[in-house]
């Protein structure tokens, strides 16, 4: 045991109230560039220096994190998280990795229980493998329009769609107030609920459908649990537990961990795409694909160019009015104008302390919208108050004195000591400004300001979108009626519908409660809403009735005549209860513009009722507020709401609770109670991943008639030394133009009836209607490979059309692209890749690198590479070529159907220049795209599979 390079830093932390724990402690470098350091980049310096190892991670890692103001956006550092999150999804084809590489130590005699993750991992049997309902469906039975297709869609419990199933799966949380351009935003990146409960009594359907779905499932879950028994190092999350990033947020994330006698920051990357939530809590993470997540299993670091870290400055304070959805959107549409492309972004200032733990998160959810790679939340004394209820082990005054002893610590009070960004970005949060849209479309928003000088506008403008041309004389116009008894006077811009809907706004418990507590403020101050107003309160799931209901604010809801209508989206679909009769007739007796709020994400001119012209969009407790009003012709700054019992003017900003009332109820009770119920559903487990039985032994039972989990054949020619072998004679397996996606190279979708995997599953005397996706097989290597370049989209130049086909050149025969791998590894023949620019674009997908090393790929030469997808062929052992600048097969004036030997010198360095020459005497240069000795190593191995297996074997 050699001495760590660092062992001169490490320091103990003692106190009366804990046991000692040891840490490396930064500040004994005695570095004036640590303190200058974004927090982000000291919890990279950690964790380079506690890793460092000389082979994974270099001193020279942590020099360059160091010296991170000269080398940002220069040198490649490694990094090496605390912790991998893996869902079923990719997990899957990890797992089955792993007992495979048991199977083949045994075979060499070595003891297959030293096989484990080396990193801690997390397998999150969220995704149930095939998601075939739809939780909102259940709730609200998808109508033929269009409008509600948002909800429609929306996948269970707001889970997001699987990796490499289509875009359609997006959310339907989007923003009300802010109207189209939000809609439009939040197409992409859903706004997702960071913390939300589970439903508190599931329909029927749903439950037979869960356990309808665990059958169906079994093999794998047996195999998922006999992971969970036999690796250490592995905590296996059943199924419906809760979605992974509720899990990540609510129970694994630590912020300090433990291991290895050491206690350190915590950090993760995940292959679940909203890895980066977890930024908000001040944990370092993002996501990865398949193979670099296995790989970061295996123990190997994450390779990354030192990034630029753009620090956001929050000043001022948040406009009173504005909701949570108001904030996360105002910083999001701030950053995406900034224009951060792919940097880190650290926010700081005084104004951070303003965000709750759920904004953060939603704020570090969105940041593909504004192309940031994290948006870093440094823990703080937010943070530390969520922790309190939570599932965190440590007692908080460890992780308060660890943080602060490594000045990982965030105060904003001292503004002396704050590090350098790269660049700063200023934004002031009272340009925040809480805004309604209409009176007929969205994308017209009107700041809640200047609603009731709009609306005059509006009565005045000739008939549009933003006019209903009432003249002059007749805007003051008062038409008396009778309801109930009683006499009132509807007038333009009377409110005769308040909806409260949160179909869209479930998301974030915080803007429903701050409707609520607004409720309970207003019903205290002695404020009531006229009876003839059609109310609704539609919470759009139980969750959200359930925390109303325990935050104590559904009664007082209730007093102001907002009643649980039901569930789903039926108000913004037309379907309120009819207005009464006397309503209806003094609208058109007076020609009138009455108006509906409601808190819903879409509408129409005459989509609440024909007789209603004037629809907006409000947030919930502005939908209250108005609801309060009845009109909305009103300047709730400057005019009074109402009266109370006493006869005195209530005006808005008497009873609007504040941000901190909201958030005290959302982390106090809200929160709480979601951690409680998330504890102890992980106590309780499933009863049917309870019950599941699975083997007890350190070698996985392979069945032969399962078509989910195959043994993969990655180590079937393992041996302890490897020589690697220069490439004679290769065949060009394809020749591919520019763009060529993972999507092209491995498609997740429906496999073809007429393919290669389909005559491989019909063989196991499968029907069509069992094959499943090719998603749902990637634990079965044999349906993958046949799977590989399986895509009716391939454009393949040997054939000259569009079609999973390729050219066996040696017999001029055009096979499926499978078999005529197959037939070239019978012969012995190695293969290459031909392509243009940007080989391996799209979604990251390990099996586009596994498919075609099982195929006998051994190199891809092209114009360039995606990043992650060259890192994925390292990772599998095939070398990334890339042709010279300016170069491609058509200036080299190449065929595709020639011979290529490419000679690999005996001592490979990174980004070196070999040659290619083919059999028609043609000889070119192309530059091996390996960025550092690990990767020469795992190129040399065969892969990382192979390489850590070796590494055992000696
Ligand atoms: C933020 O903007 C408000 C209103 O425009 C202004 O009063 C305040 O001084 C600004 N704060 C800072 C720190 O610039
Ligand atoms: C994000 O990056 C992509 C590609 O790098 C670019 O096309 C897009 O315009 C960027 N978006 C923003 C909001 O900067
Ligand atoms: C609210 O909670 C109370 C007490 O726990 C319960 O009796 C009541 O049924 C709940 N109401 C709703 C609508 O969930
Ligand atoms: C939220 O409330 C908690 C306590 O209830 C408090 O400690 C924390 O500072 C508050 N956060 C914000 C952003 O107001
Ligand atoms: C959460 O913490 C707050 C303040 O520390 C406390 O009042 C509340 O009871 C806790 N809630 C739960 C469910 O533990």
């Amino acid at each position: 045991c050699t001495e760590h390079p660092f062992g001169h830093l490490i320091d103990t932390l003692r106190s009366e109230q804990y046991e000692e724990r040891r840490y490396f402690n930064l500040l004994k470098l005695s570095d004036v560039r640590y303190e200058k350091l974004p927090f982000c980049m000291r919890v990279l310096l950690e964790s380079a220096i506690r890793k460092c190892d000389g082979f994974y991670i270099k001193t020279d890692d942590v020099s360059s994190i160091l010296d991170w103001q000269m080398q940002q956006n220069q040198a490649e550092v490694a990094f090496s998280p605390a912790r991998v999150l893996l869902q079923d999804f990719t997990g899957i084809p990890a797992m089955v990795d792993l007992a495979a590489m048991r199977d083949a130590l045994a075979k060499q005699g070595v003891d297959p229980n030293l096989v484990n993750p080396r990193c801690p991992t997390d397998l999150i049997v969220d995704h149930s493998l095939q998601i075939d309902y739809s939780k909102c469906a259940i709730q609200s039975p998808p109508t033929p329009t269009d409008e509600s297709h948002g909800a429609a869609v929306r996948s269970p419990a707001g889970r997001p769609s699987p990796r490499g199933s289509s875009s359609s799966g997006h959310s339907s949380c989007s923003d009300a107030p802010s109207g189209r351009s939000a809609a439009v935003q939040i197409e992409n990146t859903p706004l997702l609920c960071p913390f939300h409960l589970q439903p508190v009594s599931e329909p029927e359907t749903m439950i037979r459908n869960q356990e309808m779905e665990l059958i169906r499932n079994k093999e794998r879950l047996q195999f998922f649990k006999w992971c969970s028994k036999t690796f250490k190092n592995i905590n296996v999350v059943p199924p419906d537990i809760n979605a992974v990033h509720q899990v990540n947020l609510e129970y694994l994330c630590q912020v300090v961990q433990e291991g290895e006698g050491f206690i350190y920051p915590d950090s993760v990357v995940g292959t679940d795409s909203h890895t980066t939530m977890i930024n908000g809590l001040g944990i370092l993470g993002w996501g990865v694909g398949g193979i670099e997540s296995e790989a970061v299993m295996l123990g190997q670091p994450v390779s990354l160019t030192l990034p630029q870290v753009v620090g956001c400055k929050l000043v001022g304070t948040i406009n009173p009015l504005a909701t949570s959805i108001d904030i996360v959107l105002g910083i999001t549409k701030h950053l995406r104008q900034a224009g951060i492309g792919r940097k880190f972004v650290e926010f700081f200032g005084p104004g951070v302390q303003q965000l709750s733990a759920p904004d953060r998160t939603t704020i570090a959810n969105m940041c593909p919208e504004y192309n940031a790679t994290v948006s870093f939340f440094p823990v703080d004394d937010v943070t530390l108050q969520h922790f309190k209820n939570t599932s965190t082990d440590h007692p908080l005054v460890v992780l308060e004195d660890y943080l602060k002893a490594i000045k990982l610590f965030r105060s904003y009070g001292d503004q002396s000591d704050e590090p350098q960004y790269s660049e700063v970005i200023e934004m002031n949060l009272s340009s925040i400004v809480p805004h309604v849209s209409g009176p007929k479309r969205p994308q017209d928003r009107v700041a809640v300001t200047c609603m009731k000088e709009d609306f005059i506008n509006c009565l005045n403008e000739k008939v549009g979108f933003k006019g209903f041309h009432i003249s002059k004389e007749k805007q003051a116009t008062q038409v008396p009626f009778l309801h109930e008894g009683a006499e009132y006077n509807l007038a333009h811009g009377s409110v005769v519908i308040a909806a409260v809907i949160s179909c869209t706004n479930n998301c974030n418990p915080s803007v429903m409660l701050a409707a609520g507590l607004l409720a309970k403020k207003a019903v205290e101050a002695g404020l009531t809403v006229k009876p003839y107003i059609r109310t609704n309160l539609v919470p759009g799931s139980g969750t959200v009735t359930h925390y109303l209901n325990t935050s104590g604010v559904l009664p007082y809801l209730r007093k102001l005549r907002f009643e649980v209508v039901g569930y789903g989206c039926a108000t913004c679909v037309g379907n309120t209860a009819p207005l009464p009769e006397s309503v209806v007739d003094a609208i058109k007796q007076g020609d009138l513009v009455a108006c509906g709020v409601l808190s819903g994400n879409r509408h129409l001119e005459g989509r609440l009722c024909d007789c209603v012209r004037a629809n907006y969009l409000a947030s919930p407790p502005l939908v209250v507020a108005y609801a309060i009003a009845g009109t909305v012709s009103i300047n709730l700054e400057t005019e009074p709401l109402g009266v109370n019992s006493e006869g005195k003017d209530v005006y808005l900003r008497d009873i609007w609770p504040s941000k901190e009332e909201v958030n005290h109820t959302e982390e106090n009770i809200v929160i709480a109670s979601m951690f409680k119920e998330l504890r102890s559903r992980m106590e309780k487990g499933s009863t049917f991943w309870n019950r599941l039985e699975s083997a007890e032994s350190a070698l996985f039972p392979w069945d032969p008639k399962s078509t989910y989990i195959r043994c993969p054949s990655f180590f079937s020619k393992l041996v302890k030394v490897c020589t690697p072998q220069s490439i004679e004679g290769a065949y060009p397996l394809l020749f591919l133009g520019d763009k060529v996606t993972t999507d092209h190279i491995s498609p997740a979708g429906s496999i073809a009836r007429v393919s290669a995997a389909a005559k491989y599953l019909q063989s196991k005397r499968l029907t069509p209607r069992e094959f499943n996706s090719y998603g749902a097989r990637r634990g079965n290597d044999a349906v993958m490979t046949r799977g590989t370049f399986a895509s009716i989209k391939l454009q393949n130049r040997l054939i000259g059309k569009t079609g999973p086909k390729t050219l066996h050149i040696p017999s001029g025969q055009m096979l499926d692209v499978f078999e005529a791998a197959e037939r070239y590894q019978r012969d012995g023949v190695p293969l290459i890749i031909l392509a243009g620019k940007e080989y391996g674009s799209g979604s990251s997908r390990d099996w586009a690198a596994k498919g075609p090393y099982l195929m006998g790929v051994r190199a891809v030469i092209a114009e360039s590479f995606e990043k992650i997808h060259r890192n994925h062929l390292v990772g599998m052992g095939i070398a990334p070529l890339q042709f010279l600048p300016g170069q491609n097969a058509d200036s080299l004036e190449l065929c595709g159907k020639e011979r290529f030997t490419i000679n690999l010198p005996q001592e490979l360095t990174p980004r070196q220049q070999l040659t290619v020459q083919t059999s028609t005497g043609k000889s070119f240069s192309v530059t091996a795209l390996f960025e550092n000795d690990m990767d020469v190593a795992f190129f040399r191995h065969g892969g990382i599979l192979k390489y850590v297996a070796r590494s055992l074997l000696l």
